[in-house]
């Protein structure tokens, strides 16, 4: 088998030659693609001479012609093998000029220059310009570019690259050009090129300094009238940036396009992000509120790189959360600042706790900033982003946001314009701020979720609470022993009525020792500490609480994500106890009079606040319940967590049918955050009452259904149909499927809400609908829908007792590896936890995995993360 090699932080060594400036010209036709690369070259003297070569890289491409300082260099004269282009002996200073030769329309990776469609597109991150290209394709070697693009002009009538348009005109045989220049410097990674038959729709920004810039969005002609809100959210960004972090936008153009066929969400290029169009398309009709939100966030994600990653971008690879942890922090704050932030706060904290939580007890298990990679495509994961983005979120509840503001401009000024690391980072943090970051490093650096114990002693005599605190973080491959974090905990202290006690140790508790104690004075009695407010540190919290002590901390808490939490736990331990009943094989009996209890109360919560409500009322999925047990329990998690969802529903469903008729009032085409909210809350009270799967609850859904005027209505009735058992299902399905055959990203909600039911009946619905002539292995978001979604958000399916799941998926990724080794790779980590199920799932899964190693040639992707589930 092929050797894939690994690289190493500690391996890093500057770039041995600077390039100075690169002007490219891209001759585009249907068949191939002609570029030609003309560098500016400097030896960096500070690590090279006269005698060191001259390497850059280079992949699937074909080399057409060389020529260094005028003189046309034969093959012989450089070398080209094994991805690298080399020249033996070069001057201090020179220009070259390579030409490539490329076949956009074969490129099946979606990575460097290919075809969406009718469209040409590029996505360079992290390794893709050397698809393009020759060049030293790594984040440290920064240049300004200009790019010339020349193609059929009836084509594709929009030709776009990065930076300001210079010069545009026609030439022979119907073709035409456009030359765009970026007077930034930037790295490769930021190089992009569309060319297609497009259209856009325009705005201006005005910018704090009154500079009037032009915004345009690039579609195909059919989806002009979805980018509104992509627009209005790009302008909200902008205006946030400069109020919340003096960041203004620097190029007078900011451009915008959408493609079908895209890795991932989205690329931040400088002033030419590409979207997937699912961030980017919308209207009430065809998009959720969830797809609205979406869209918020991302085009504001991507904004916000311009300043975290474009200006000051990264010094290598391994330091991607230096751009990524501190923009998913920038989007998180905006999205918080446009909407709820404690709604904002629960969606981010699930989704760490069910995603990052469990890669960081895998065999995928990393640091935020990881110390060696095989292919740096499997490393844009939930920790670089996520937890990166709670690293960032710990330093400025550490700093205090004034103080944190302050090393943001640091930051900013002092390396605007360079490659850094994350250390500069905390390093800047700390000079501008004198907070002492030394033991705080760990959380970069040490992989694994780190628990936090706490236990309480109340001495009623002397009114003394102690809060003892212990923290351990289990060993891995990473680091065997772990050392104790610096972790903050962010505590408040109620009083039997729910009024906030104010103590001096209130406030923000530095948890820095294996264990350490707090200790309140004057502590009434029936008095509830409430920890981690807000989620402040991304550890797995243990409390001595009671039922008792939580049924109060979800109704009374004044820190409503801890009302949230609360409720989870409750929840949690509810699903527990009804487990190990399944386990020993008793009968389940009731839902605990408490749970309903709490449950009741939280649904009078849910009239003053509705979105905090859904979300308090929704119950932890089978996913983040079996990331709380390390031997998993496909079964019986499921059964359990229908028995809870029923028996809540039976109590609460004459109640639940008047906030359904509460809520129904709100107009389609309103998308405020209330009106959003007023949804969310219905279609979770539909969902409650469609469990019960009686004949008349299917009538009722189904009228539902076919009432639905939005798209967030239509797909949560269709989703819950899906789950029933009535025969209403087939015909939704049918009739949803025909109404929105012509759009593709609804078709891609139609595969999901069958990829994600009835997992109780195994892998079949799903074999079959990748069958279906609208299944297509060539679009990631296709594949997304029905294959990822099936192995990530139905664990009854993918986990069928009889492999057909482990089976069909591992097919997938096989098949897929030929063509889209990333997307490829993504769906192997279905595979990753296969060591917690039992004997007969394990050895099946194993199995897969043995199966798709051994194909001839696996990707480096695939390879990378197979081997490690398998050692
Ligand atoms: N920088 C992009 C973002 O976070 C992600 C691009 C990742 N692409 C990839 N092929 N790994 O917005
Ligand atoms: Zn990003």
């Amino acid at each position: 088998m092929e050797k894939h090699t690994i690289k190493y932080l500690k391996d890093y060594r500057q770039p041995e030659y600077w390039i100075d400036s690169i002007d490219l010209q891209f001759d585009l036709h249907e068949d191939h693609a002609l570029v030609k690369s003309l560098m500016k070259i400097r030896r960096n003297n500070e690590i090279a001479d006269a005698q060191t070569p001259l390497v850059f890289d280079c992949e699937a491409l074909e080399i057409v012609s060389v020529i260094a300082e005028d003189m046309i260099l034969c093959p012989g004269e450089y070398g080209h093998e094994n991805n690298k282009f080399t020249l033996f002996k070069v001057p201090e200073t020179f220009t070259l000029e390579i030409t490539t030769r490329i076949k956009p329309q074969d490129n099946t990776a979606l990575s460097g220059l290919y075809r969406s469609g009718g469209t040409f597109c590029t996505q360079c991150e992290a390794e893709g310009f050397r698809r393009i290209t020759c060049f030293p394709d790594r984040p440290d070697v920064m240049t300004t570019y200009s790019c010339i693009i020349t193609a059929d002009k009836e084509k594709y009538p929009v030709l776009l690259s990065n930076g300001n348009l210079i010069e545009t005109g026609d030439l022979d045989h119907g073709r035409h050009y456009a030359h765009w220049k970026d007077p930034f410097k930037k790295p490769s990674y930021l190089f992009a090129l569309v060319a297609g038959n497009l259209v856009c729709i325009e705005d201006t920004f005005k910018t704090c300094s009154n500079r009037l810039i032009d915004l345009r969005i690039y579609v195909e002609p059919e989806n002009k009238d979805k980018c509104g809100h992509a627009m209005t959210a790009l302008k909200q960004a902008m205006a946030w940036d400069e109020e919340k972090f003096g960041r203004e936008y620097d190029l007078d153009l900011y451009q915008i396009v959408a493609v079908n066929d895209f890795n991932m969400g989205a690329m931040e290029n400088k002033g030419l992000n590409v979207f997937n169009s699912k961030y980017v398309l919308a209207s009430t009709e065809t998009a959720t509120d969830i797809d609205f939100m979406g869209i918020q966030g991302v085009i504001a994600h991507e904004y916000f790189h311009n300043w975290t990653g474009n200006r000051v971008t990264l010094k290598n690879w391994f330091q991607l959360s230096l751009k990524e942890g501190l923009t998913v922090f920038r989007d998180q704050e905006f999205t918080s600042d446009m909407n709820s932030r404690a709604v904002k706060r629960i969606a981010d904290v699930r989704k760490l706790r069910a995603g990052q939580f469990s890669e960081d007890s895998g065999p995928m298990a990393h640091p935020v900033r990881p110390e060696s990679y095989m292919e740096m495509n499997n490393f844009y994961t939930m920790t670089v982003y996520d937890k990166g983005a709670e690293v960032i979120r710990m330093i400025s509840l550490i700093l205090g946001s004034e103080r944190f503001r302050q090393g943001m401009d640091l930051y900013f000024e002092k390396f605007d314009g360079m490659a850094v690391t994350t250390e500069d980072f905390v390093a800047t943090m700390e000079e501008a701020s004198g907070v002492d970051l030394g033991q705080f490093r760990l959380w970069y650096s040490q992989s694994g979720t780190p628990r936090v114990k706490m236990v309480q002693t109340h001495d009623l005599q002397t009114g003394t609470l102690t809060l003892n605190f212990s923290q351990t973080t289990p060993g891995d491959k990473n680091q065997k022993e772990k050392s104790a974090m610096h972790i903050p905990v962010q505590i408040g202290l109620l009083d039997k009525d729910g009024n906030e006690i104010n103590n001096p140790n209130c406030g923000l508790f530095h948890l820095k020792t294996k264990t350490d104690s707090l200790v309140f004075e004057n502590v009434p009695e029936k008095c509830i500490p409430s920890i981690f407010r807000g989620f402040s540190a991304p550890v797995k919290i243990e409390t001595d609480y009671s039922d008792t002590d939580l049924a109060f901390l979800m109704a009374r808490d004044t820190d409503p994500f801890n009302r949230w939490d609360a409720a989870q736990q409750l929840y949690f331990r509810e699903i527990d106890r009804l487990l190990e009943k399944t386990q020993k094989k008793e009968p389940l009996g009731g839902v605990s009079p408490h749970v309903l209890a709490a449950f009741d109360l939280a649904l009078d919560g849910a009239h003053t606040d509705r979105a905090l409500g859904a979300k308090i009322l929704t119950l932890p999925d089978e996913n983040e319940i079996g990331e709380n047990y390390e031997n998993i329990d496909v079964e019986g998690i499921h059964r359990v967590r229908c028995f809870l969802k029923q028996g809540i529903a039976q109590q609460v469903r004459e109640r639940a049918m008047a906030i359904i008729n509460e809520c129904a009032s709100v107009p389609a085409s309103d998308i405020s955050f209330a009106a959003m909210a007023k949804r969310s809350l219905k279609n979770l009270l539909i969902a409650y009452v469609g469990s019960l799967d009686t004949p008349a609850d299917a009538d009722f859904v189904f009228e539902k259904f076919n009432q639905a005027d939005s798209m967030t209505d239509e797909i949560a009735a269709l989703t819950t149909l899906s789950q029933m058992t009535t025969d209403h299902r087939t015909v939704a399905l049918e009739r949803f499927y025909n109404k929105w055959k012509k759009d593709p990203l609804v078709i891609d909600k139609w595969f999901s809400v069958q990829a994600v039911a009835r997992g109780d009946h195994g892998a079949g619905e799903v074999v079959k609908l990748s069958g279906h002539p609208d299944f297509s292995l060539k679009n990631p978001n296709r594949v997304r829908s029905l294959v990822g979604a099936f192995t990530f958000q139905n664990p009854m399916g993918f986990h069928t007792p009889g492999g057909e799941g482990y089976t069909f998926v591992a097919d997938q990724i096989i098949a897929l590896d030929r063509s889209n080794p990333q997307i490829s790779a993504r769906l192997v980590s279905g595979f990753n936890h296969w060591k917690r199920y039992d004997k007969n799932r394990q050895s099946r899964m194993q199995q897969e995995l043995k199966r798709i190693i051994t194909i001839q040639k696996p990707s480096r992707d695939v390879y990378e993360i197979v081997s490690k589930a398998l050692d």
